[in-house]
């Protein structure tokens, strides 16, 4: 398949390591060239993790399927597109509606959202019933979930392509309503500011909070270090939409308005509640 990747982020360059690895050409676009060098170096470094336990990964035959681009237009002729910019509303809808005047109608327009709802994302398109909410989890090349998101005109052709597409990468797909947070972010994004509030509050350091939840409760990596491979800026925009549309359990906490106004975002910039 020939896939679009808009954004080359985090997760923009991780749904484009998941794909290359299962010999998909990727046409990855993103408005930053700076940003699209820090994408391809990325991608080839995460294909050469994969390719040590799987031979059938050839890191430069998948890197020679991997086309960069900067405008729109150069995802013309791809199968699937997926938006994975920042998640801001309003930017979102410019590219889908982009997106939707591009592409023939049978091109499905996945979102990587964490949070927003695919009915506002669609609504400047003309097609809506293939816009669809595709939430890949970081790090996406080894993370198990798609969540599909199916919004209130998302058609049926189109969640079951999605679902199929989330298989093929060997994810497990769930089926999600279009509701704030879905089923996963509603979830983690609390645990995550509750840990900032901790902080704020001087309960313990972040190691310690970390501590307490991957020793006494197993997680892979406690919700502080987790934040830091989010992007404080990246949970800080869900908290924003949660408080907005759940209350003010998801309000952010002063602590990570600051981190994020001193720029420290985390992993992605090399200083967050850790140095990295
Ligand atoms: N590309 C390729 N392979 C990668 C990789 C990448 N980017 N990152 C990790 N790996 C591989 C490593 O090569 C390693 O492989 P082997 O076991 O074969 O050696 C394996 O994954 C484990 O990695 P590490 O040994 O480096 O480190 P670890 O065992 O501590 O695992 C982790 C790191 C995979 C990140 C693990 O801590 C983890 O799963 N943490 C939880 C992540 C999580 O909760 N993600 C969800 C975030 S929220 C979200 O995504 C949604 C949203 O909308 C914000
Ligand atoms: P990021 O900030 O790392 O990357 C976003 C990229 O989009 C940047 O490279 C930026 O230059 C580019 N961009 C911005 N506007 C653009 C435009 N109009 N056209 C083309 N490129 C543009 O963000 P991220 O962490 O990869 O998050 C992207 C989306 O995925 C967000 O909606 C986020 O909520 C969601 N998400 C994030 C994570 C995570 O762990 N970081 C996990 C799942 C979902």
């Amino acid at each position: 398949m020939k896939i679009g990747v808009i954004g080359a982020g985090t997760m923009g360059a991780g749904i484009a390591t998941s794909c290359l690895a299962v010999g998909d050409e990727v046409v990855l676009v993103d408005q930053s060239d700076e940003q699209a060098a820090v994408a391809l170096a990325g991608i080839e470094n995460s294909l050469g993790r994969l390719a040590k336990k799987n031979d059938a990964i050839d890191v430069a035959n998948s890197m020679s399927k991997l086309a960069q681009g900067s405008d729109l237009a150069a995802t013309i002729g791809c199968e699937l597109v997926i938006e994975a910019i920042p998640e801001l509303l309003e930017a979102k809808q410019n590219i889908f509606s982009a997106l939707d005047d591009l592409h023939g109608p049978d091109v499905l327009l996945g979102t990587n959202t964490s949070s927003l709802s695919i009915d506002q994302i669609a609504s400047r398109a003309s097609n809506p019933d293939r816009v669809i909410g595709m939430h890949f989890f970081n790090p996406v090349p080894v993370s198990a979930l798609v969540e599909v998101v199916v919004g209130s005109r998302t058609g049926d052709a189109a969640v079951d392509t999605a679902v199929a597409f989330a298989e093929r990468l060997d994810k497990s797909p769930i089926v999600v309503k279009d509701s704030p947070g879905f089923a996963s972010s509603r979830l983690g994004l609390i645990l995550g500011l509750e840990a900032i509030r901790m902080v704020e509050a001087g309960v313990a350091s972040p190691a310690d909070i970390d501590a307490a939840m991957e020793l006494g409760y197993r997680h892979p990596m406690g919700p502080l270090r987790l934040t830091d491979l989010v992007g404080l800026d990246v949970r800080l925009n869900i908290a924003h939409h949660l408080a907005k549309e759940l209350g003010d359990r998801f309000a952010p906490p002063q602590l990570l308005v600051d981190m994020v106004a001193d720029a420290k975002l985390g992993k992605k910039v090399g200083v967050g509640f850790y140095e990295w």
